[in-house]
């Protein structure tokens, strides 16, 4: 099944993203936000980015407003009724998700393919708020941030999703320019099953004193050739979505190195998210781009 139109739920930071990115790809897309100035927040920042494609040369300079004339924004669900795939980015409550889904269930065509972005909530649970034709169109896709720039898609499976939607999806993943990976719905899927436990472990060697914040991160940047060290990456994620990840991931598999260190627990109760509110391993506040690391221990 071709991808044509795609609708996408949210436009945060991974909703717009996602957005733009299959708009690049040549593809029609309808973003819905819950008010029209989270909408206008998300392209704003879908601008941004162009405006750096264009001025770096990844995009031609025509190019930039072609690519937003095939985006809208509305705060309506009807008006993704007739897309080819639903992408989903909303906050990571699964009551809400369900919510949306089922009445996206009523309002979308019946090709409609579900996906959702969750990074481990479990697809198999938002599916069943759907109806069983829909159930086998149900799928995960799971982008990575900054979308625009990450290579990879997780195409996430259930047992009950049809092999040729399947096969669709990893398509669509390839056509939007991305290396998509097959995983099954399991908490984290491949990424986060590996990448969450560095991320923990990286804070459990802060507490114990094992290193200095600079020099846990230069010894992974350094030594392992990472982008970023494991507290710039967290600070980058966020410490409450990473915090959340956690408890979610431990509670499906009951196993320590998913369990949230405390120091962890007391930086998102004390506020201090990373990046997106100033403070976090490091210090944005004065110099974004020369953060300084915090006295945390
Ligand atoms: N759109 C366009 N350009 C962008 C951009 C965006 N959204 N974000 C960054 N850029 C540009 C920057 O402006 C910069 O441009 P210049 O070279 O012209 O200055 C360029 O990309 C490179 O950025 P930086 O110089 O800031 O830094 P960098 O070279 O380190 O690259 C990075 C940035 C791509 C984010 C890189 O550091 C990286 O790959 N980091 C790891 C990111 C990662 O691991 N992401 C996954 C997180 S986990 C997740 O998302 C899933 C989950 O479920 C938790």
């Amino acid at each position: 099944m071709e991808i044509r139109k795609v609708g996408v739920l949210g436009c945060g930071l991974m909703g717009s993203g996602i957005a733009q990115t299959c708009a690049t790809a040549g593809m029609d897309v309808v973003v819905r936000e819950v008010t029209s100035e989270l909408c206008e927040k998300g392209f704003a920042g879908i601008e941004k980015s162009l405006r750096k494609f264009a001025e770096k040369g990844t995009i031609k300079p025509e190019q930039e407003a072609e690519i937003r004339g095939r985006m809208t924004g509305t705060t309506e669900l009807k008006d993704l009724a007739d897309c080819d795939l639903i992408v989903e980015a909303i906050i990571e409550n699964l009551d809400l998700k369900r919510e949306t889904y089922r009445q996206l269930d009523e309002l979308c065509k019946p090709e409609t393919i579900f996906a959702s972005n969750t990074s481990s909530l479990s697809i198999t649970e938002m599916m069943t708020s759907t109806r069983p034709e829909r159930q086998q169109r149900f799928i995960g896709l799971h982008f990575f941030n900054p979308v625009p720039l990450m290579k990879l898609v997780e195409v996430v499976r259930t047992i009950l999703t049809d092999e040729a939607v399947y096969d669709s999806a990893v398509e669509f993943g390839r056509q939007l320019g991305k290396t998509p990976v097959r995983a099954d719905d399991r908490s984290g899927f491949i990424v986060n099953r590996l990448l969450v436990p560095y991320l923990l472990d990286s804070i459990r060697a802060l507490e114990e004193g094992v290193g200095s914040i600079v020099d846990i991160d230069n010894g992974m940047k350094l030594g392992c050739g990472h982008p970023m060290g494991p507290l710039t990456l967290l600070d980058f994620v966020g410490l409450d979505t990473t915090y959340y990840i956690a408890e979610i991931m431990f509670n499906e598999f009951r196993e320590r190195r998913f369990a949230p260190p405390p120091l962890l627990k007391r930086m998102v109760l004390a506020g201090l998210y990373g990046r997106k509110s100033g403070r976090g391993f490091y210090d944005y506040t004065a110099d974004a781009r020369n953060p300084t690391p915090m006295k945390l221990v």
